[in-house]
């Protein structure tokens, strides 16, 4: 699906719009759990001690953080998003961390990353390709911006799989979070939300939109009973020229 220029200015918008209340929101309505998902997502991906890592979609940065918390100071991380709100958020943190001279702040779309071919030695998105309108684009970019035998690490909301918990999860999630969200913030964007994860491919499917985009040896892992999953593709070792994956 070709995305338009109209849809990436909406969901731009519509972040700028959450951005003062996003970090807060997140706390309250995961009740604090997101924090631990992003920790998992950075564990998993695994990095050699220097080169220059991308936090796609990074929003108020805190994977870009946790990236930073976790690595050698040879490394750098390249923080993108395509809401300058949210970027402006992230930065205020990132420069108030002791990581500060580590970040690189980018206003970029992933469908469209200006970044050289072969760059980064990881990259990670957090709950920001279910938000792109072309995904495989996105993924084919996340791609070629990785040096062969490099990781992406993705962490998205899933729907769980246990039919009991997933029914909670459904009036939590479809009912609850929507109205909190509205109380609190942007009603809209908490509408959207459960809205977005629900047309989210499946587990099997993202995985072979993963392969399809030039990853290889792509698994995943769930989280807190399927609320949320990470998934975890490689750029093969013996890759093709990146221009031509
Ligand atoms: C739910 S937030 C996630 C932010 C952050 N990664 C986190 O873990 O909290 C989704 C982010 O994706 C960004 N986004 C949506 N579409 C994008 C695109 N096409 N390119 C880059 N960023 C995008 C939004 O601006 C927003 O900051």
């Amino acid at each position: 699906m070709q995305s338009t220029g109209n849809d990436r200015q909406k969901i731009g918008a519509m972040f700028d719009a959450v951005a003062p209340r996003y970090d807060l929101l997140n706390r309250l309505l995961s009740l604090g759990i997101d924090r631990y998902w992003r920790r998992c997502a950075v564990r998993w991906l695994q990095l050699p001690s220097q080169g220059t890592v991308l936090d796609a979609a990074s929003g108020t940065g805190d994977v870009a953080l946790e990236i930073a918390r976790r690595t050698p100071a040879e490394l750098q991380v390249v923080a993108s998003d395509i809401s300058a709100e949210m970027l402006c958020r992230g930065r205020e943190k990132m420069l108030a961390s002791a990581h500060g001279q580590r970040f690189f702040v980018v206003r970029a779309d992933c469908e469209a990353l200006p970044l050289a071919a072969d760059l980064c030695v990881g990259a990670t998105i957090a709950f920001g390709i279910r938000n792109v309108a072309d995904r495989p684009t996105a993924l084919r970019e996340l791609c070629r911006i990785l040096q062969p035998g490099a990781q992406l690490v993705v962490l998205e909301f899933s729907e769980p799989l246990h039919p009991l918990f997933r029914v909670c999860y459904q009036f939590y999630f479809h009912r609850l979070l929507p109205f909190l969200g509205g109380l609190l913030s942007q009603a809209a964007a908490y509408r959207y939300l459960p809205d977005s994860v629900q047309r989210f491919p499946s587990r099997g499917a993202f995985k072979e939109l993963l392969s399809e985009a030039g990853f290889a040896g792509v698994a995943h892992r769930d989280l807190s009973g399927g609320i949320v999953t990470l998934y975890r593709g490689q750029v093969p070792k013996e890759s093709t020229p990146a221009v031509g994956r």
